[in-house]
């Protein structure tokens, strides 16, 4: 099977986890997360970069950091992964969900910009939902599948309505907006580094930051409120703190950075060249999207045919399957207040991934090329 999306590994990561366990520094202890948070730091540029165990509890500090607490609500789009959702409900905080933009399949900005000039109202300095009372605190912006929306209205938004911004960048490390770092636009950035990622540690996370203030909050409530002194401690905290060998797995890794850049770009132009728009759309192309994806997907007409192709690039060996259901479709959450979701509904379903791993093997890609263009989903 050509797999949707595996880790590229080769002798890099092994030297650095040997030189782990030779030195018997497996744990949370040891001096590869320094050095992992200095690579992170060389290509991200945010100011401040601290590593954690995954990309959820990332996301979990920096809405705890922000304020989220019972009584406040943040904004987030329902098309995501259901982590970006779990982590506001774990700090007592209430998710309100958002349509996406059909133009870059994030949070509808038009539709925030709405909700807040009709659906809140001015108590002081804060605005609160005129339905449930409670304080708007965030909006978190999620970049779907590496994709950047327009970040600079949304940072102005932001500062309109007293709201802190947070990106769930998980799958984008990497990706600047206009050349800058993405802290310059939000109080905290968060990426993963799970073996889906196209930069992985087997697992972990970053918050980054520009914030000093931020990122030593995080730092203490990431490793169980700990001052300098041992087994002195300050608050009630979390052990997140990324173990040695995760991080000896991610530096290997950044030290070939450009070469994992340079192949996700060749895999994305392949695609973008060769796939033939006249029976599924490639989106990217039609974006003129210039920045690499973690993913690569095409576009039905319709539900039925995006199942049927997903079925028969299986029977070809090729892995592909329904992605992302929205957060307002699943049973669990349908308490959560949400937003008209014209456009997500109509797309999750028509949305089929295409292999974008790595290591993807040209005449590899050239099979899935073919058999897409062979395929007609109106048959
Ligand atoms: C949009 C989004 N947010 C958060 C996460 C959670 O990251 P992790 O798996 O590292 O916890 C993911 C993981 O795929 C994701 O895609």
């Amino acid at each position: 099977m050509i797999k949707l999306l595996e880790p590229y590994i080769d002798s890099e990561e092994k030297k650095y986890v040997l030189k782990a366990l030779k030195k018997k520094e497996i744990s949370t202890y040891g001096r590869f997360s320094n050095l992992f948070e200095d690579k992170v730091s060389s290509i991200n540029l945010a100011k401040y970069n601290l590593s954690l165990t995954s990309g959820s509890v990332a996301l979990y500090l920096s809405n705890k950091i922000c304020g989220a607490t019972n009584n406040t609500i943040i904004l987030a789009p329902s098309y995501t992964f259901v982590a970006t959702i779990n982590s506001i409900v774990h700090t007592g905080s209430s998710p309100w969900l958002f349509d996406i933009n059909p133009k870059n399949l994030c949070i509808d900005i038009n539709q925030i910009e709405e909700f807040l000039k009709n659906k809140t109202i001015k108590k002081k300095n804060n605005f609160y939902s005129s339905k449930t009372n409670e304080k708007i605190l965030a909006i978190c912006v999620v970049l779907t599948f590496s994709i950047l929306p327009d970040l600079k209205r949304i940072k102005i938004l932001c500062k309109k309505y007293k709201l802190k911004l947070i990106i769930d960048a998980a799958s984008a490390f990497g990706s600047k907006y206009k050349g800058r770092a993405l802290t310059d636009y939000a109080d905290i950035v968060i990426y993963s580094f799970n073996g889906n990622k196209y930069v992985t540690s087997g697992g972990g996370g970053v918050l980054s930051t520009n914030n000093k203030t931020i990122y030593k909050k995080a730092k203490l409530l990431a490793n169980n409120g700990k001052t300098n002194k041992k087994y002195d401690y300050k608050l009630f905290g979390h052990n997140y703190k990324i173990t040695n060998l995760h991080a000896a797995v991610g530096i290997g890794q950044l030290v070939k950075y450009s070469k994992i850049k340079k192949k996700k770009r060749e895999i994305q132009s392949l695609y973008s060249n060769k796939l033939d728009n006249k029976y599924l759309s490639f989106l990217p192309k039609i974006l003129n999207i210039n920045y690499f994806l973690w993913l690569n997907f095409v576009i039905l007409k319709d539900k039925k045919s995006a199942k049927k192709l997903i079925i028969y690039l299986n029977k070809k060996k090729i892995d592909s399957y329904f992605f992302w259901k929205p957060i307002h479709l699943q049973d669990f959450a349908n308490k959560i207040n949400k937003e008209n979701m014209k456009f997500t509904n109509s797309i999750w379903n028509r949305l089929v991934p295409i292999p974008s791993s790595i290591g993807l093997k040209k005449n590899d890609q050239i099979k899935i090329i073919k058999s897409l263009n062979k395929f007609k989903n109106d048959k």
